[in-house]
C-alpha cells in the first residue's frame, strides 16, 4: 500500500457531537496542534448514515470530510457493519446472532450479527456501495476500514446449513468425515452431513476434529463476509486500499486466512502497562506487533491504542509519563506506518465515557495527555524517512493458530494451562534478547530465507510442515523444536509410529512419554559436559509443567533431567542432519535456559545481530530498512536509565540523544546509511 506519510491520529466519532458545532470546529484545531494528520470515521455510524431503511443521510459526513481535508487531515473511512441499527434487527431478526447454547441474542451491543445471513450481507452490501460511490474517490479518503474487530461466531440455522455444506465440500463423503474425526469413539458416527451440528456445551464438544473444523469454518465464513464487504466497495467504483483491524491475542479467527483479502494489516493494541515490570509488557506487546507484521510480512498499521487509561480492563491505570511516546515508537520500530489512537474526543455518555482520549471532557489542550500526544506527533513528523521501510528477519518462530486451537483442546498431559502462547513467547524473547528482528509465521508460510526456525509446542503438524522442516535442515538451516510436537495431524488424530512425526531422523530422537507436573512442581535441567560452554552461566535450570521423555538415536544430549525417575534422561539435545542443525528442548524450561541456548544457536548459525554490543535486560532493539538506510530503534523499558555502548561514529541520530544513557521509557532512533549510496 502506498502511503504518503506516517499516519498519526485515530478514531474520531463526530456523529456523537453533531449537536455541538463549536466542538467539531475546535476538534480540528486540536488535531492540528497535536500534529494529527489522519482520522478514522464512521466505524459505528450506521444509524446516523441510514436512520430509516434506504434513507441515506451522508451530508453531515461529507461536511466533516471536507473540513478535515481543507485542514490537511486524511480520512480512513469505515464500513458500518460492526454495529447495526435497531430497525434492521427488528425487521430482520435473522441478522441477530445465535449463541452456542442456541439462544438468539437480542438487539444491543455490537459485533452481534450473523455472518451468514443473506439479509445482513445484502444490507451491508448496499450501504458499503453507497459509501463507496459518495466518498470512494474523495481526495481525503486514503483507506477503507472494513467493519470493526471481526470476531465471534453464530450457531443459527443458516450457519448450521453453511457449516454442513462446508464439511461436505471438504470431506466429500460422510465416511471420510467419520474416519477423520474418529467418530466411532463414544458411538458418535454420523450417517449424513445433515445430522451435523456445531459444537455446543449442551451437545457435542468432545470430538476434537469437529471443534477444529468448526473454528476453521467460522474463519472461512468471516473471510467470505469480508470479501463481500470489499467487493461492494470495489463494484461501486472505489479502488482505495482496504484493511481490517485485528485484535490482541485473539484466538477465535485464524488471521492468516485474511492476508490475501486485504491490502494492509492493522491492529488494536491496549497493553496493560505498569502491571508488573514494563519490559515484560513491552515484550508481549512487541510479539503481537511481530505477529501482525508477519501475516503479510509487510509494513502494517497500528489502528488503535490508548493515549491514557482504558476503561474496560479490570483496573484502568494511567500511563506513566513517557509511555505514550514509547508505545507509539514501539509500533513504528516493529514495522507500523502509523500511530493511531482510540479516540480523538472522549465520549460524553455510554460505556466509553471514561475511556482515555486525546481530548478529554475538559476540552483542554493543556492536559498532560494532550501534551504527550502532541510531542509524539511532533517527533513522528521527523521520521518520514521510515515510511514503508521493511523489516528483514533471518529468524522465525512458528506461531500457528490452528495448532493453538488443537493443543488447547487436546485433553492431554495438562488441561490446566498448557501455555502455548507463553511457550512461544519464551523462544521469541530469547531471540529478541540477542537483538534480532523476529518473524512469527504459521505452518503454511514458507521457511525460505530464514537461517533459524524455532517451533515451540508444534503439537499439530499440518500443511506438510515436517517436509518443509526436513528440507530446511537438510539444506543447512537451524531448527529448534520443543516438547509436545509432531503428535497429531490436521484433524487432531494421533500419528501412528514414531514421533515427532516425520522428523525423528532430523531430530535424532523418538518420543516415549510426557509427564504433566502439578502447579508449583519443578524438575531440573542439568547441562552435560559437552554443553558446558553453552550453559556457562549456570549449573542447573528449572523446568515445570511438562517434561517429555525421549530416546536419543543420533542426537547428543545437551542437558539431562535432575530429578524423579527420569533423572539422567535427556532434557535437551542436538543433532546434525544434512547440512543443518536440529536442537530439541524436552521440557518447559525457565527463560534463562532458552536465553543461553539461543545465544549459542544464533552464534553457531552466524546470524548477524542488529547491534554488536550486549543488550541489557529490558531493552528492545529493532531495525527497519529502506533502500538508502537502516533505521535502528533502541528502547529502554526499565525504570532506570541504561548505559549502552552504541558506537557514535556509525550513525546519525534521528531521535533521542547522542551519548550512552537511555532514560527510562526512552528511545534512541538512529540511521546507518547504506554504503555506496550515501
Ligand atoms: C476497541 C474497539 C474500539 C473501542 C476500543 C476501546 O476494541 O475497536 O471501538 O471500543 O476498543 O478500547
Ligand atoms: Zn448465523
Amino acid at each position: 500500500m502506498d502511503l504518503t506519510k506516517l499516519l498519526y491520529g485515530g478514531d474520531y466519532n463526530p456523529e456523537q457531537w453533531l449537536a455541538y458545532p463549536e466542538i467539531l470546529k475546535e476538534d480540528i484545531e486540536c488535531m492540528k496542534q497535536a500534529h494529527i494528520n489522519t482520522v478514522t470515521l464512521g466505524v459505528f455510524s450506521w444509524s446516523v448514515l441510514e436512520p430509516e431503511e434506504g434513507d441515506f443521510q451522508f451530508g453531515w459526513l461529507e461536511q466533516i470530510i471536507d473540513d478535515l481535508y481543507e485542514n490537511g487531515i486524511s480520512v480512513i473511512l469505515a464500513t458500518p457493519s460492526g454495529a447495526r441499527p435497531k430497525w434492521l434487527a427488528d425487521r430482520y431478526p435473522e441478522v441477530l446472532r445465535v449463541d452456542e447454547a442456541r439462544n438468539r441474542e437480542l438487539f444491543g451491543g455490537r459485533h452481534n450479527h450473523c455472518y451468514t445471513s443473506p439479509v445482513y450481507r445484502e444490507k451491508v452490501r448496499i450501504i458499503n456501495g453507497e459509501l463507496s460511490k459518495r466518498f470512494g474517490s474523495h481526495p481525503a479518503v486514503i483507506l477503507w476500514h472494513i467493519s470493526n474487530e471481526y470476531g465471534g461466531e453464530c450457531h443459527c440455522p443458516l450457519c448450521q446449513q453453511a457449516f454442513r455444506k462446508w464439511l461436505e465440500a471438504k470431506y466429500r463423503t460422510i465416511e471420510e468425515l467419520n474416519e477423520r474425526w474418529c467418530t466411532t469413539f463414544w458411538s458418535h458416527t454420523y450417517q449424513s452431513f445433515e445430522q451435523i451440528e456445531s459444537p455446543s456445551s449442551r451437545g457435542e464438544s468432545m470430538l476434537h476434529g469437529l471443534t477444529l473444523d468448526w473454528k476453521r469454518f467460522v474463519t472461512d465464513q468471516t473471510a467470505d463476509f469480508i470479501r463481500e464487504e470489499i467487493a461492494a466497495i470495489r463494484e461501486a467504483g472505489s479502488d482505495k486500499p482496504a484493511t481490517i483491524n485485528l485484535m490482541y491475542n485473539y484466538e477465535g479467527l485464524n488471521y492468516h486466512k485474511f492476508a490475501d483479502l486485504i491490502d494492509v494489516v492493522s491492529w488494536d493494541s491496549y497493553p496493560t502497562w505498569h502491571k508488573g515490570e514494563e519490559y515484560l509488557t513491552a515484550v508481549d506487546n512487541g510479539m503481537q506487533h511481530d505477529i501482525m507484521r508477519s501475516i503479510k510480512k509487510k509494513p502494517y498499521l497500528l489502528m488503535e491504542s490508548c493515549p491514557s487509561s482504558t476503561n474496560w480492563q479490570g483496573v484502568s491505570k494511567l500511563k506513566r509519563p513517557g509511555i505514550v511516546e514509547a508505545q507509539g515508537l514501539q509500533a513504528v520500530a516493529h514495522g507500523s506506518d502509523s500511530v493511531l489512537y482510540f479516540q480523538i474526543r472522549q465520549s460524553r455518555g455510554a460505556s466509553e465515557k471514561f475511556h482515555g482520549a486525546v481530548i478529554d471532557h475538559t476540552g483542554s489542550r493543556e492536559t498532560r495527555v494532550f501534551q504527550e500526544v502532541k510531542e509524539t506527533g511532533r517527533l513522528l513528523g521527523n521520521m518520514g524517512g521510515l515510511l514503508g521501510a521493511s523489516t528483514e528477519s533471518e529468524v522465525a518462530v512458528i506461531y500457528d493458530w490452528e495448532n493453538r486451537w488443537a493443543v488447547e483442546d487436546a485433553m492431554g498431559p495438562r488441561n490446566k494451562g498448557v501455555c502455548y502462547k507463553e511457550t512461544v513467547e519464551k523462544s521469541y524473547r530469547a531471540f529478541r534478547k540477542q537483538g534480532l528482528n523476529v518473524d512469527l509465521i504459521d505452518m503454511e508460510q514458507s521457511l525460505e530465507g530464514y537461517r533459524i526456525v524455532a517451533a515451540p509446542m508444534a503439537y499439530m503438524f499440518r500443511s506438510d510442515f515436517e517436509k518443509k522442516v526436513k528440507a530446511f535442515v537438510e539444506q543447512g538451516g537451524t531448527f529448534v523444536l520443543t516438547y509436545w510436537s509432531g503428535i497429531v495431524d490436521d484433524t487432531d488424530r494421533c500419528f501412528l509410529g514414531a514421533t515427532p512425526h516425520g522428523l525423528a531422523d532430523v531430530m535424532g530422537f523418538r518420543r516415549k512419554e510426557i509427564d504433566g507436573l502439578y502447579d508449583g512442581e519443578t524438575n531440573a535441567m542439568l547441562p552435560t559436559d559437552r554443553a558446558a560452554a553453552v550453559f556457562a552461566s549456570r549449573e542447573r535450570y528449572s523446568c515445570q509443567r511438562l517434561c517429555e521423555l525421549v530416546e536419543l538415536t543420533t542426537a547428543v544430549p545437551l542437558a539431562v533431567y535432575g530429578e524423579d525417575f527420569y533423572q539422567g534422561m535427556p532434557a535437551a539435545a542436538f543433532n546434525r542432519f544434512g547440512e543443518g542443525s536440529a536442537y530439541y528442548i524436552a521440557a518447559d524450561a525457565e527463560q534463562a535456559f532458552y536465553d543461553d541456548l539461543y545465544r549459542h544457536v544464533v552464534d553457531e548459525a552466524q546470524v548477524e545481530r542488529i547491534l554488536d554490543c550486549r543488550i541489557p535486560e529490558g531493552v528492545e532493539v529493532n531495525a527497519r530498512q529502506t533502500e538508502e538506510a537502516e533505521y535502528v530503534f533502541v528502547q529502554n523499558y526499565n525504570r532506570e536509565a541504561v548505559e549502552m555502548d552504541l558506537k557514535d561514529e556509525d550513525y546519525e541520530v534521528v531521535h533521542g540523544k547522542k551519548g550512552t544513557a537511555i532514560p527510562p521509557f526512552g528511545t534512541v532512533v538512529f540511521m546507518r546509511r547504506k554504503s555506496g549510496r550515501a
